[in-house]
């Protein structure tokens, strides 16, 4: 299902400003990251995206391709990023196969709604592995190639929950302030050798899988979940494409080892909002003993997902 441009991209870029580069995407098929990505081959690149689920990441890649006549994207299925040997195979194959690597989206994320007292240990576990060393493993795979590119450039993919603290999100705030400090790390380190690296931190994207499972459904909260956003909406995919291609373009080749919100200035009201319950109650009555998980969306799955 090929996209209309309008939906991911703005109309003020110029064609080709990533004509020859190549782009390599964790999480490359998930909504936010494959919107990303088409962007940027819609403006000249040619794009290597990673999924744990070959057939949806494998179709992603063929639809991502349909955004300019003549673009390559590769799509690498059963990669999982907690695994460094995946993902060093992976960098290989993209620079064997679109010549190199000159960006990279660290976008693989996990999440599921609930309290402390609601996930074990490995729960815990699982985000921080896939978010925190998922996203070191990115950088670690990739460095190299990037370290020969005229325009080496990483991005990683947060959230804004860490900034206030977001109840039944501690496993996924902690994770994702890890990211922003490792993104810190690599700007410092690999700074003097031109690398450039930012985080990008969606705040509530519309028709996104966090949103599914993070929001309310109820149209009258999600009218008042708007209203509460100083910019009065929801974003929308191409908000984040369109702040993307400005953080790997040359426009913004001085803005280095930050954080971008694009959340309306969302965050600066969140805090102890109702993420993830549906019921209508508002902090903290939904903390009460035994309706921590009432109205819950996103529980346990049956079976892991690869
Ligand atoms: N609530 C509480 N615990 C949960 C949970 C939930 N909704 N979902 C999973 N867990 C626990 C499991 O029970 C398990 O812990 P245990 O061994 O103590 O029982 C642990 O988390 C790992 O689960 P598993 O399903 O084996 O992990 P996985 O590696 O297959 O999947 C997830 C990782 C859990 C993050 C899964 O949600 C996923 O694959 N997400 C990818 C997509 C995604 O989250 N994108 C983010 C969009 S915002």
């Amino acid at each position: 299902m090929s996209v209309p441009e309008s939906t991911y991209l703005s109309p003020i870029w110029r064609d080709d400003i990533f004509k020859g580069k190549v782009i390599f995407v964790t999480g490359g098929a998930g909504t936010i990251c494959s919107m990303q990505t088409r962007a940027m081959v819609r403006l000249g690149a040619n794009a290597c995206i990673l999924g744990r689920n070959a057939s949806k990441t494998e179709a992603a890649a063929k639809d991502i391709a349909t955004a300019r006549p003549g673009a390559k994207v590769i799509g690498i299925g059963e990669c999982d990023v907690r695994k460094i040997e995946s993902l060093e195979a992976a960098a290989a194959r993209c620079a064997k196969e679109l010549g190199g690597i000159d960006y990279v989206i660290a976008g693989a994320a996990g999440n599921f709604v609930a309290s402390i007292d609601g996930i074990s240990s490995n729960a815990f576990k699982t985000v921080m592995d896939i978010d925190v060393l998922g996203t070191y493993n990115t950088i670690k795979a990739t460095l190299p190639y990037l370290l020969r590119s005229a325009t080496p450039r990483l991005l990683a993919v947060s959230a804004t929950f860490h900034y206030t603290g977001m109840p039944f999100q501690a496993h996924v705030a902690a994770a994702k302030a890890s990211v922003d400090s490792l993104i810190a790390s690599v700007a410092l380190e690999y700074g003097p050798r031109g690398v450039v690296a930012n985080v990008i931190a969606p705040g509530p994207i519309a028709g996104t899988e966090g949103m599914a499972r993070l929001a309310s459904s109820r149209p009258e909260q999600i009218a008042e979940h708007e209203r509460a956003i100083p910019s009065g909406r929801f974003g929308t995919v191409r908000d984040i494409a369109d702040a993307t291609v400005f953080l790997l373009s040359d426009a913004s080749s001085y803005i280095n080892g930050q954080v971008i919100p694009v959340d309306g200035a969302s965050w600066r009201r969140q805090g102890a909002y109702t993420v993830g319950v549906d019921m209508g109650a508002k902090y903290p009555d939904f903390l009460e003993p035994g309706r921590t998980t009432e109205g819950l969306k996103g529980g346990k799955k049956d079976k892991a997902k690869l």
